[in-house]
C-alpha cells in the first residue's frame, strides 16, 4: 500500500507519496499566493490551499495505481484562523501564523487577563500569531463577520474537513490556539468564553495518528482516489516535522529552518517554561514538547537574495563566502523581518544590519544573514539550556538545511551536532508516517519513527570555530537591547 503526506506550508503545499517501507516514491509541490494587504497582515485564501491540494494529488498520482493508496496525513502551518459560517463557507481570508496585527489584543491578554492566568489555563502566553488574539481582533474589528462564525479551525484542518467532512483538530496544532488546556488535552472553557466562543464552535479533538474519517465521495472524485482512503488528524507542521525526523523520544531535538525557524524539544512529560518564552505544546507522538519559534528564518535569506540582490542563485551567493571569514564577520543582522516571537515576543522588532563599513562585501552581508538566523535560534536554545535541558545533538530539516554552509554555521553557533535525516521533507514525511500508524502498519508513532527514519549525514561542531562564534554571539545579544526602543518610534 501507499500513503500520502501533505505539508500545507506558507508559500506552497508539498505532497509526498510514500510506500509501506517508508520510501518516497514521488514528491510534488504547488504554490499559492500569500497576501500582505496591510503592513504586518499576512493572509491566505483557504480555497487556494484546497485547489493546490487537488492539483497536487492529481499530479502525484499521475500514472500510479490510486487503489494502492491507503491513507493520508497532513502537517500544516500552525495558528492560522479559518472561520466558517453555518453552511461551512469561509467567512474571511485566513489570518496566518506570521500576522502581526494583534499587538493590542496580545497586550490585553498578557497584561490585563495576565500571563499567569493564561499559563495556568493553556500552558502558554499570548503571541501575535496565536489564534485567540486573532479572534479578539475579529470580534473588535469585524463584529458582523464574527457573529456569523459557526466553526473555527486551523489551516490543515480545513483540508482535513474538505477531505472527510469532519471538523477535526489534533492536539499538537490545537496547542497553538491559546484555547487548549494543553496538559489535560481538552478545550479551555474559560479561554473560549473570553474569546466569545463556545465548545460547539470548536473542532473535535483527536490524537494526530487517529483516523478522523474516510474520503467524501466528492473529495474522492476530485482527487482521483478511492473513497475508502483513511484520513488521520495530522499535526501542526513542527510536530509533523519532528515525527518525520524521528524526534519522538524524551529529550530529542529537531531544528527546522523553513519560512520560520524552530527549535523543538520532545518530552514524555508535560512541562512549562516558567517564563513562557518557549511554547509548551502537545506532541504528535502522544507526548509533549517545548518549542521556540522565530518568524523569519530561511525567508531572511530569500528576502536578501531575491528582493535585495535580485538573484535566485543562493548557492552562488554562498560560494562567494570565504571559509576563513566564518566567525569573524563584523556585520550583524537581526532577522526580525516580520517582528519576532521566541524568545523576545516583539511585534515592533525589525530586520537590522549593524557594523557595515566601506570594506563590507556582498559576501559579508549574505553571511551576516545566515549567521543572524543561527544566532537568533541560539536565543531559544539558551532559554532551553537555562531550564536545565541539555541539547548536544539535534535533527535538522527545512529548506535552509539544504545548504552545507548554513548547516556548518548552525552547528558551530549552537554548539550542537546536527543529524540530517535521509528525507528532509519533515512535515510531509511525518504526515505520511502518521497515516501509516493510523492505518495500523505500526502500533504507535515512536515505533514507526524508529523503523523508518535514518540519518544521512552528521555535521559536528568544530571547537575553534564554535569558540569564535561564542564571542560573536555575545556581541549579537547586545544589539537588540540597544535598538529595541527605536523600533517603537519608527513603526
Ligand atoms: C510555529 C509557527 C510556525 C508555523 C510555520 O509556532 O508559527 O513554525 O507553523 O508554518
Amino acid at each position: 500500500m501507499a500513503y500520502i503526506g501533505i505539508d500545507l506550508g506558507t508559500s506552497a503545499v508539498k505532497l509526498l507519496l510514500v510506500d509501506e517501507d517508508g520510501r518516497i516514491l514521488r514528491t510534488v509541490s504547488e504554490e499559492y499566493p500569500l497576501h500582505f494587504p496591510h503592513p504586518l497582515w499576512s493572509e491566505q485564501d483557504p480555497a487556494d490551499w484546497w485547489e493546490a491540494v487537488v492539483r497536487g494529488v492529481r499530479r502525484l498520482l499521475d500514472g500510479f495505481d490510486a487503489s494502492r493508496v491507503a491513507g493520508i496525513g497532513c502537517g500544516g502551518q500552525m495558528h492560522g484562523l479559518v472561520a466558517l459560517d453555518a453552511q461551512d463557507r469561509v467567512l474571511r481570508p485566513a489570518i496566518l501564523w506570521n500576522d502581526g496585527r494583534t499587538a493590542e489584543q496580545v497586550d490585553y491578554l498578557n497584561s490585563v487577563v495576565g500571563k499567569d492566568v493564561l499559563s495556568a489555563r493553556t500552558a502558554n502566553i499570548a503571541f501575535a500569531g496565536f489564534t485567540a488574539p486573532k479572534l479578539l481582533w475579529m470580534r473588535q474589528h469585524e463584529p458582523e463577520l464574527f457573529a456569523r462564525i459557526d466553526k473555527i479551525m486551523l489551516p490543515k484542518d480545513y483540508i482535513q474537513y474538505k477531505l472527510t467532512g469532519v471538523h477535526a483538530c489534533d492536539y499538537s496544532d490545537a496547542s497553538g490556539m491559546l484555547l487548549l488546556d494543553v496538559q489535560h488535552r481538552r478545550w479551555s472553557s474559560e479561554m473560549l468564553a473570553l474569546c466569545g466562543l463556545s465548545e460547539r464552535q470548536m473542532p473535535r479533538l483527536f490524537e494526530s495518528r487517529e483516523v478522523t474519517g474516510t474520503l467524501l465521495p466528492e473529495a474522492a472524485e476530485a482527487l482521483g482516489l478511492p473513497a475508502s482512503v483513511r484520513v488521520v488528524a495530522g499535526a501542526g507542521d513542527n510536530a509533523a516535522a519532528a515525527v518525520g525526523t524521528g524526534t519522538v523520544h524524551d529529550g530529542d531535538c529537531n531544528l527546522s529552518i523553513g519560512t520560520s525557524g524552530t527549535l523543538f524539544i520532545a518530552s514524555d512529560r508535560f512541562a512549562v517554561d516558567p517564563n513562557n518564552a518557549l511554547h509548551a505544546f502537545a506532541h504528535a507522538s502522544g507526548g509533549y514538547h517545548l518549542m521556540g519559534c522565530m518568524l523569519s528564518a530561511a525567508s531572511c535569506n530569500k528576502w536578501l537574495c531575491e528582493t535585495v540582490l535580485q538573484t535566485t542563485d543562493y548557492a552562488a551567493e554562498q560560494a562567494a563566502i570565504r571559509e576563513d571569514t566564518l566567525g569573524r564577520n563584523r556585520v550583524f543582522f537581526l532577522p526580525y523581518l516580520m517582528g519576532e516571537r521566541s524568545p523576545i515576543n516583539d511585534t515592533d522588532a525589525r530586520g537590522t544590519f549593524v557594523g557595515l563599513s566601506m570594506d563590507t562585501t556582498r559576501a559579508d552581508v549574505v553571511l551576516s544573514v545566515l549567521e543572524g538566523v543561527a544566532f537568533a535560534l541560539r536565543d531559544s536554545l539558551e532559554v532551553a539550556r537555562s531550564l536545565g535541558l541539555s541539547v548536544r545533538r539535534s535533527k535538522l530539516c527545512g529548506g535552509g538545511a539544504k545548504s552545507p554552509l548554513w548547516r556548518c554555521i548552525l552547528s558551530n553557533v549552537l554548539g550542537v551536532a546536527l543529524d540530517v535525516p535521509q528525507t528532509e521533507e519533515g512535515p510531509g514525511y511525518g504526515g505520511a508516517m502518521l497515516a501509516m500508524v493510523g492505518c495500523g502498519l505500526y502500533p504507535d508513532v515512536p515505533s514507526c519513527a524508529d523503523a523508518l527514519v535514518r540519518v544521512r549525514e552528521t555535521v559536528e561542531p568544530d571547537a575553534a570555530l564554535s569558540a569564535l562564534y561564542d564571542a560573536r554571539y555575545r556581541q549579537f545579544r547586545s544589539v537588540y537591547p540597544a535598538v529595541r526602543e527605536l523600533y517603537k518610534e519608527i513603526k
